[in-house]
């Protein structure tokens, strides 16, 4: 059956519903290039108004899926389990996490995305390791989880390629924050996986694309639903968003703090978040009970064992191991400019949104489909919420290259930080957990 484009636009932006057919439709012509993108802009927009109902999401979301391969790994006889977050700033967890989990036994064939709106995407992170390709064919898979436990891939034009082509237009549309957007984005890629369990890792506040706890939580329930409906056990954990995650914010920043996860260095918070989410996940994979996991995923990095795992990684996928030894060998910006403390006191707001957006504008993330990453610019952060500081003190360092672009994300940053007389406590970092 064939169908008028310019009509289904127009259906859903009436508020109506279409059919499984039309929607599987819709998702074959637009992957294969034979809808042009300013339709499919306008469709997604009307889809972020006026949403799809529990038939048309799971519609959408087997069109995505089947779009492409699905992996096959019944080769792989370790469990398999994977993790995904709904996107933040700073949010490099995924890139410690997948090393710890297969250092235990477990096979993580992690799809993962770019940066999305003002989010960091792990792909962009790990490319700017140079030569690491996020490129990999589905037949690769199980012969990589066999050798090292670990795939870290992208979207690819056989591997979820409705999600590949329909992810970096969202991007660049406004089209985003959308739950059956987000849901189905995810969910095909996740069950493209041929998964035992997942993990989901579902971002709240002002840097999340669900700013209230309500709206999270009914994101992680239709995912949930999704998972169920696939035979794929999902668990998610709402966190904060509300400032970044760990220190570093931007593509080799990110990857520098990673490593140091690693190494038994890392800030406290993403620290926390890996080791917790690790421990899940090995639960998940039936390798240990919850007690013993925590146990295991700690070992894995205080012995080298992760540490190791993700040297072979970046060798396996095309990069330079020596990179974790040196991490001079990442792109690394001309200058830095220090954003200062103007009076004592108590950080009680350290943005992620306005972070995020500026992070955009240094030129970490696309505004246009075809704009290229600057992999080396971004943000040290000094001071966040809870700490206290004295006038002139270092707020954040920020590493650019190009002075207009600074200048732009100078402009969104008047408010990313806020000092008051009185302290406030640190956000919660795990705000609850849905199975
Ligand atoms: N992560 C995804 O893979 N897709 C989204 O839409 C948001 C976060």
């Amino acid at each position: 059956m064939t169908y008028s484009m310019v009509e289904l636009i127009g259906q859903k932006r009436d508020g109506g519903t279409l059919s499984a057919d039309q929607l599987a439709w819709i998702i074959a012509e637009y992957t294969g290039h034979r809808i042009a993108d300013y339709q499919m802009s306008a469709f997604l927009m009307a889809i972020l108004f006026n949403g799809f109902d529990t038939t048309e999401l799971a519609a959408w979301t087997n069109a995505m899926l089947h779009s492409g391969e699905v992996l096959d790994l019944s080769a792989v006889a370790k469990p398999k389990v994977d993790k995904h977050s709904t996107g933040g700033v700073g949010d490099k967890v995924s890139i410690p996490l997948a090393p710890i989990v297969a250092a235990c036994g477990v096979a993580v064939p992690m799809i993962s995305g770019r940066s999305l709106a003002h989010t960091g995407g792990t792909l962009d992170k790990l490319e700017s390791i140079p030569g690491f390709t996020t490129d990999i064919a589905p037949w690769a898979f199980p012969e990589q989880l066999n050798d090292i436990g670990v795939v870290m891939a992208g979207q690819t034009e056989t591997l979820v390629p409705a999600d590949r082509h329909l992810y970096a237009l969202r991007d660049a549309t406004g089209t985003v924050p959308s739950l059956p957007l987000i849901a189905s984005s995810i969910m095909s890629k996740k069950v493209a996986e041929d998964i035992d369990a997942l993990l989901l890792d579902v971002k709240v506040g002002s840097g999340a694309f669900m700013k209230n706890r309500q709206d999270a939580a009914m994101l992680a329930q239709t995912m949930v639903e999704i998972g169920r409906s696939s035979d794929t056990p999902v668990t998610v954990v709402l966190t904060d968003m509300s400032q970044p995650l760990g220190r570093e914010v931007g593509n080799a920043n990110e990857i520098i703090e990673s490593i140091s996860v690693l190494r038994g260095e890392g800030p406290e918070d993403v620290t926390e978040l890996t080791l917790t989410f690790a421990s899940e996940m090995i639960t998940l994979a039936g390798i240990a009970d919850s007690e013993t996991a925590r146990g295991l995923a700690e070992q894995a990095v205080s012995s080298g064992a992760a540490l190791d795992v993700l040297a072979r990684l970046i060798e396996r996928q095309g990069g330079d191991p020596r990179v974790i030894e040196n991490t001079a060998q990442l792109p690394s910006a001309r200058n830095e400019y220090v954003i200062t403390a103007p009076r004592d006191g108590w950080i009680t707001r350290c943005d992620a949104l306005d972070i995020g957006f500026a992070s955009v504008r240094l030129g970490a993330g696309r505004s246009r489909k075809k704009d290229v990453i600057d992999p080396s610019v971004g943000f040290s952060i000094e001071a966040k919420v809870g700490d206290s500081v004295s006038v002139g003190d270092p707020l954040a360092r920020i590493a650019w290259n190009d002075q207009s672009a600074l200048d732009s994300a100078l402009s969104v940053l008047g408010n990313a930080w806020r000092i008051a007389d009185e302290p406030t406590p640190k956000p919660d970092l795990i705000m609850g957990v849905i199975t």
